[in-house]
């Protein structure tokens, strides 16, 4: 049994920010940030918060009345929430007016959260049910503005999926290497902290091999797969892994140059965007990959 993605929707705050902006403040420039990353802009939240992300973007999803009604698992995934309780997805629901028999539950995996996600939904998901995964981040209000190694990498933003119940199996895979030296964010007494070089090493490595080994054990030929659908971490990132598995990089979307590295709502707000340009038909075959903080990566398969 799997999932099936029935509808995609996302939001980004209207205020965009290149990297001009950082050359104002940090020992930084627009060459530096934009040959490095491949990141040109992103864009922050100004008076607003994480909800409104949220709500922005599940209104997006114009959902009909038979979906509300369907919708029994709510999952919003994020690190950058300062609202402990009540959850988001229990927010969610009252908000939208979803079931009251829903699993309403938040999760945080770093940046690998969206696609673990999907794989926490189908194992709850019942033939004639929905489910709804948000991936929403306001990394602009956790950043160091004083570091120019992470202040210039992420952006804010938020994107979601409805997902129904299909007969057709999805796979998913997934790998945690616990290292907090590495990429932390210990709230609220200390900022965000990443050594960029050692996360770039382990996406390159680490990530690479999973995706090989995903792809064998599951007997499915990488030909085969018209989508690999990444994290938004760093352009160079995902030219060495296509580069490696020998995959053009028109099979590798992105969207980093104008949206930067918006944690796990970066897979929802792509795929969105590809979604909404038609470029998925029916059947097509998709490989999700996500890695980042934890260090911890998942891997998921699903036929569109
Ligand atoms: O979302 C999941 C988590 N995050 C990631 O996946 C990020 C993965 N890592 C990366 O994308 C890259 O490692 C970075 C973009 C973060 C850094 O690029 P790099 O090519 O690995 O640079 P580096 O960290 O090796 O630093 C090279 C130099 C250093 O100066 P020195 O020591 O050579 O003098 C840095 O201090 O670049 C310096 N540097 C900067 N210079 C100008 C670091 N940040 C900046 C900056 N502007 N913003």
């Amino acid at each position: 049994m799997g999932i099936r993605i029935k509808k995609t929707a996302s939001y980004l705050p209207k205020k965009v920010v290149d990297n001009f902006y950082f050359e104002t403040f940090l020992d930084t420039s627009d060459d530096w940030i934009s040959s490095r990353t491949g990141i040109k802009q992103r864009h922050f939240v100004e008076d607003s918060g994480i909800f409104d992300l949220i709500e922005k973007t599940i209104v997006n999803l114009n959902l009909s009345q038979e979906e509300i009604r369907r919708v029994k698992t709510i999952v919003v995934v994020t690190c950058t929430t300062s609202f402990a309780i009540p959850n988001l997805a229990s927010q969610v629901q009252e908000r939208f007016g979803f079931s009251k028999e829903t699993y309403s539950l938040d999760i945080n995996m770093g940046c690998s959260g969206f696609v673990a996600g999907l794989k926490l939904v189908e194992g709850i998901i019942k033939e004639g049910e929905c489910a709804l995964l948000i991936g929403a981040e306001v990394l602009s209000q956790i950043l160091d503005f004083s570091d120019r190694n992470t202040a210039v990498l992420f952006g804010d933003g938020a994107g979601a999926v409805l997902l129904e119940y299909s007969k057709k199996n999805s796979i998913f895979s997934s790998g945690t290497k616990r290292n907090k030296r590495v990429l932390s964010y210990d709230h609220p007494t200390k900022g965000l902290h990443m050594e960029g070089r050692e996360v770039y090493k382990f996406a390159v490595t680490t990530i690479g091999k999973s995706i090989d080994n995903f792809l064998k054990i599951n007997n499915i030929k990488k030909e085969d797969i018209n989508y690999f659908i990444s994290h938004q971490a760093n352009i160079r990132i995902l030219e060495t892994l296509a580069k490696n598995l020998n995959i053009s990089m028109d099979k590798f979307p992105s969207n980093i140059e104008r949206v930067g590295n918006t944690s796990s709502a970066s897979i929802p707000i792509l795929l969105d965007e590809i979604n909404r340009e038609s470029r998925l038909k029916h059947g097509d075959k998709i490989l999700f990959f996500a890695f980042g903080a934890g260090l911890t990566w998942a891997l998921a398969y699903l036929e569109w």
